[in-house]
């Protein structure tokens, strides 16, 4: 996997770093309030597993997933249901988990998706996230590190299903997705 990455944007060690500050401030902020992480698969799986390690509050964990890229990388705009939450959000305090902000679209579908089941907020944490592609406001919460245009994979981000699996960030030889 390792020769198909062009280059580390964000190691291991910063990931993890980055990780605890934002539960720190997580922590902060959801005291005494019920908390509900949803996480959208599958892209998000990662930083939720180490995310959720570092709030220290009882909460709640949920998945939801929406049609994928498939083995394209830019956008498809296409939006299905895949799974759905099982929690019921009525009251709770909504905290939603994703790997990175392209386009926007996807968040805000999300966003709006929940905000008809009447939790008590949804909010948005975001490890990465794309400025210059962004297609819609959107306003994030939380968030871990902005990037420029390029593909990266890595640490639960994938290119045609694979890379996930990489601890740190990379970005992906052009010659692998062209
Ligand atoms: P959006 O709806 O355009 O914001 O797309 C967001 C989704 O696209 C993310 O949840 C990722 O699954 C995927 N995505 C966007 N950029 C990248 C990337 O650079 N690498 C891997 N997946 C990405
Ligand atoms: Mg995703």
């Amino acid at each position: 996997m390792k020769e198909d990455i062009e280059s580390i944007i964000i190691d291991e060690a910063s990931l993890q770093k980055k990780v605890e500050e934002l539960g720190k401030q997580i922590t902060e902020d959801y005291k005494g309030k019920n908390l509900v992480l949803i996480c959208i698969l599958r892209g998000g799986v990662v930083f939720l597993s180490d995310l959720m390690k570092n709030i220290h509050l009882p909460l709640e964990i949920d998945f939801f997933s929406l049609s994928s890229y498939g083995k394209s990388t830019t956008s498809s705009g296409i939006v299905k249901i895949r799974k759905d939450i099982d929690t019921d959000v009525f009251n709770k305090h909504v905290l939603i988990v994703e790997d990175i902000v392209d386009s926007g679209l996807t968040l805000q579908y999300i966003f709006d998706y929940l905000k008809k089941h009447n939790p008590a907020s949804v909010k948005i944490c975001a490890l990465l996230d794309k400025p210059e592609s962004h297609k819609i406001d959107i306003k994030l919460d939380y968030l871990g590190y902005e990037i420029g245009n390029e593909f990266v994979v890595g640490y639960g981000l994938d290119y045609a299903e694979k890379y996930r699996n990489l601890s740190y960030i990379g970005i992906l030889k052009k010659e692998i997705y062209s």
